[in-house]
């Protein structure tokens, strides 16, 4: 196999510790910790934080390095804590009638819900849609059946766009089942019914290549796949929704803000047309500082080569798993990487073994130093660009010692 895009030497990563576990929380590269440190030694001495190479230019660089991440303009992003801030922003900012609604797929991760969920008290509603046959979430989640190769979620939650639906939001690729939605389909429909594909990306950004046409918004943090610490992602969005959408009101967010030589208490300002318009407040620069780090290295490496890397890993992990009890499972998930309905997530169902099944088979993982997640019913392990064959070998042998 070829050598990893993400040479693991740039991590901290060592035997103890085999982390296939990005979709919770990605690990830093060296790269940013020395970032980070760097950064902080100005702050102990604020006469070395300079005022356009730091304060501007750290910002404007690391909205560039999204912006080619994402294959987009460095003007439509806004750089944001989270996922959630970037949904809050639009939420927030949408110009809502009474009688609106949010569309969803069952079963989002609560970043994904609650911004729209906040809107019940403006008239706007929030209506799940299950996306294929045996789907179940909530209190449900645990006695669901997993999503197939056969399913068509997509065309599920085009019929079930309404008369007062405005957005549809969902995940690209979901976080418990690891399923990844056709953002280009979904987007090609809302288009041709007035209605916005608005985007949480967490779970894919890094690990697969984004195609923005037909999207109207794209949220996420930084902290999974974009190999960055918490509290500092981005928000891109399409320049006419932006414009219809209300500024976030902070400082930073009008023009010539940042002019000193005119009085900061002049309020005759317009609000600035790109992306800063939705930033809020002043720049983390502490973080963005880690993150710029992330993407440089993420964009040198290529999210392509790393998304082939991933699906060649995990690949080798299925047919390693081949008899095994986990045998059905592979056959389910074989047949979803070949249709490209997956992300970086291998989701395992426990297929009725239950909770303590699957919470035992991670606690095995970790007293052999391997390190997964669970939720709702599915074990997940994700790879990303860093991980290598030895990587998978350890991980069949630990999966394969269930009986
Ligand atoms: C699909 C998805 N969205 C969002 C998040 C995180 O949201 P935030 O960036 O707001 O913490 C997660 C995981 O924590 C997730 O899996």
């Amino acid at each position: 196999m070829n050598a990893p895009p993400l040479n693991p030497a740039l991590f901290h990563l060592d035997e103890d510790h085999l982390w296939v576990m990005h979709c919770s929380e990605g690990p830093v590269p060296r790269a940013g910790m020395r970032a980070a440190r760097a950064f902080m030694q100005k702050e102990l001495q604020p006469w070395d934080v300079r005022w356009e190479e730091d304060f501007q230019g750290i910002p404007a660089a690391l909205r560039a390095e999204a912006a080619a991440l994402l294959g987009g303009r460095a003007e439509d992003i806004s750089l944001s804590p989270t996922t959630s801030s970037g949904l809050v922003a639009v939420a927030q900012g949408f110009p809502w009638e009474v009688g609106d609604e949010v569309l969803a797929p069952l079963g989002e991760f609560p970043s994904n819900a609650w911004p729209w969920l906040a809107l019940r008290s403006r008239g706007v509603a929030f209506r799940e849609v299950s996306l294929w046959e045996g789907h179940r979430a909530g209190v449900d989640a645990w006695v669901g059946d997993p999503p197939r190769a056969e399913a068509e979620p997509e065309a599920r939650l085009i019929e079930a766009i309404g008369h007062g639906t405005r957005i549809l939001a969902l995940s690209w690729v979901r976080f418990q089942d690891g399923y990844r939605l056709d953002l280009n389909r979904l987007g090609q429909a809302c288009r041709e019914r007035d209605v916005h594909l608005v985007v949480d990306g967490i779970q894919g950004v890094g690990t697969v290549p984004v195609n923005l046409e037909g999207l109207s918004a794209f949220a996420t943090g930084g902290h999974k796949g974009l190999l960055a610490p918490q509290g500092m992602g981005f928000l891109w969005t399409e320049a006419a929704f932006r414009q219809a959408l209300a500024p976030s009101g902070t400082w930073l967010a009008v023009e010539g803000a940042t002019d000193f030589s005119r009085p900061s208490t002049d309020f005759q300002r317009e609000w600035l047309p790109d992306g800063r318009a939705l930033e809020p407040g002043g720049p983390n620069l502490l973080q963005a500082s880690t993150l710029l780090e992330s993407l440089r290295l993420i964009n040198e490496a290529g999210v392509p080569a790393i998304a082939g890397h991933v699906a060649r890993l995990q690949t080798f992990l299925l047919e390693a798993l081949a008899g095994s009890i986990w045998h059905t499972e592979t056959v389910r998930l074989q047949a979803l990487l070949q249709s490209g309905r997956l992300g970086s997530i291998l989701a395992f169902h426990h297929g009725g073994r239950g909770p303590d099944f699957l919470n035992r088979c991670l606690k095995v993982g970790y007293r052999q130093g391997v390190f997964a997640s669970v939720r709702e019913g599915y074990l997940r392990v994700a790879f990303h660009g860093f991980h290598t064959e030895g990587d998978v070998e350890r991980v069949a042998a630990w999966l394969r010692s269930f009986a």
